[in-house]
């Protein structure tokens, strides 16, 4: 399993501490047996499954009626999860958030207990001999360091733990993208270019992440771009069965995009497709001020119909000029004004981008593209920051 089959877990996007010895050797133990295990994983997931429900039937709930659509999600988060122990700057602030996440579903400390027993079990049963105590103690130790971090972000949370919110407008901007504005019972508290975890009525249980493309506003209201992937549960069901008063649940918000407007440095925004929901909020809130830093933002698709926000975009750096907005577009004609190729040539055409913070938002082969030819090309590491969208 990649990085990318779990979402929106960190890579390495930030510079490490070194890990204790016993913490590398623990990591290793762990990321061995997973080498040998990973073949299994329908397998190992089906064990788990069967377990976890034994020990927690309560649990069962948590999860869609039909545990194929899911194809183990729940086991390749935890092992990925588990075999990042020896980073905790990445991992902590990340396992805060998923707690606080997860008290959406309902979850309490006992079933984290459950959830640990299921998956050694299933391990054991799939390693055999490999299965020896040295490897089922790094197991433990990593999983009790996780459960118990996100427990304690949870217990500190004095948020609901999930929100609703109204569909107050549904429209078809093309054939697989829809525009879905709701309205909240309650303000959902969340800062410009995060996203959330959103559970819709005609898919129960099947939560996905959007990203609002507005700023926070004084009704709460809050719009989202949906595009059908092909054979999406969720996004097709959106995009096509939406129906005005169908109310969606919430999870918290989540990420960490965002704009320094007192650093003094510029900034370069990076969006395919509707990856550019989160960059939208973020221009939306900068243009609630009169002095912002620089925004330079390349937008881009594979052909120029899908650049579906760019007549907006235009419009508010015509009335903003500290926003420039360059259009990408892959094949087929251009438009006005734009560049060719994908979103990482276009980018890096302009060189390394010193001292400017940039934010690149879109689909996990975009962003891994988009990340590994700036980086060849000489921008820091630490001055590029993204949301990993899920792939698996
Ligand atoms: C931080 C974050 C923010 C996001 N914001 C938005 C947003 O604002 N608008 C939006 O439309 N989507 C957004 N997504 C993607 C969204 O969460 C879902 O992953 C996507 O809608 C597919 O869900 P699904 O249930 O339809 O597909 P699934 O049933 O989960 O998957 C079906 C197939 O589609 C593939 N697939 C899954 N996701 C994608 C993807 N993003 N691109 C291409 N193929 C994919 C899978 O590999 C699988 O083969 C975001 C994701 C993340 C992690
Ligand atoms: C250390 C403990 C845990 C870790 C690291 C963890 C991690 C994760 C992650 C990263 C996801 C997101 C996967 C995705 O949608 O892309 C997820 C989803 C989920 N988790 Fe957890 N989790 C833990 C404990 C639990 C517990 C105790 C429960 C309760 C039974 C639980 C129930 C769920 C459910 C229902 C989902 C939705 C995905 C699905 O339907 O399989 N998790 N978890």
């Amino acid at each position: 399993m990649t990085a990318d089959a779990v979402s929106p877990v960190p890579r390495s996007s930030s510079v490490h501490r070194e890990a204790p010895p016993a913490v590398t050797a623990m990591v290793r133990l762990i990321r061995d047996a997973w080498k040998k295990a990973e073949p299994y994983t329908p397998e190992i997931s089906q064990f788990f499954y069967g377990m976890l429900f034994t020990l927690a039937p309560a649990t069962r709930d948590f999860f869609p009626i039909n545990m194929e659509v899911q194809r183990g999600r729940l086991v390749r988060a935890l092992v990925h999860v588990v075999q990042m122990v020896d980073r905790p700057d990445d991992l902590v602030p990340f396992l805060r958030q998923l707690g606080r996440d997860h008290r959406k579903f309902g979850v309490i400390p006992r079933h984290y207990e459950a959830v640990g027993t299921a998956l050694l079990a299933a391990l054991k049963k799939f390693l055999g001999d490999d299965w020896t105590p040295d490897v089922e103690r790094a197991w433990a130790e990593a999983y009790t360091i996780i459960a118990r971090s996100m427990q304690e972000a949870a217990a500190a949370d004095t948020n609901p733990p999930s929100w609703t919110a109204t569909v107050a407008e549904h429209r078809r901007l093309s054939w697989d993208l829809a525009l879905v504005r709701l309205e909240p019972e309650q303000a959902i508290p969340f800062r410009a270019g995060q996203y959330l975890s959103v559970e819709v009525p005609q898919r129960p249980r099947l939560w996905r992440y959007l990203s609002p493309a507005n700023a926070p506003r004084e009704d709460g209201s809050m719009e989202f771009h949906v595009r059908a992937v092909e054979g999406g549960w969720v996004s097709r069901a959106i995009v096509s069965h939406t129906q005005d008063g169908d109310v969606w649940r919430f999870g918290p918000p989540l990420g960490r995009m965002s704009v320094d407007r007192e650093s003094g440095r510029e900034v370069l925004m990076i969006a395919g497709g509707t990856g550019v929901a989160p960059l939208q909020s973020l221009l939306d809130e900068l243009s609630q001020w009169g002095e912002n830093p620089k925004v330079r933002l390349f937008y881009g698709g594979h052909t120029r119909e899908e650049l579906y926000n760019l007549e907006s975009l235009r419009a508010l750096a015509s009335t903003n000029p500290w926003l420039t907005v360059t259009p990408v577009v892959e094949r087929g004609p251009g438009l006005a004004g734009c560049e060719h190729g994908t979103l990482a040539e276009a980018v890096t055409r302009h060189g390394a981008w010193p001292g400017h913070d940039v934010l690149v938002s879109g689909s996990p082969a975009m962003i891994r593209a988009t990340v590994s030819r700036m980086l060849v090309a000489g921008t820091a590491l630490d001055q590029i920051k993204y949301d990993p969208f899920t792939i698996d």
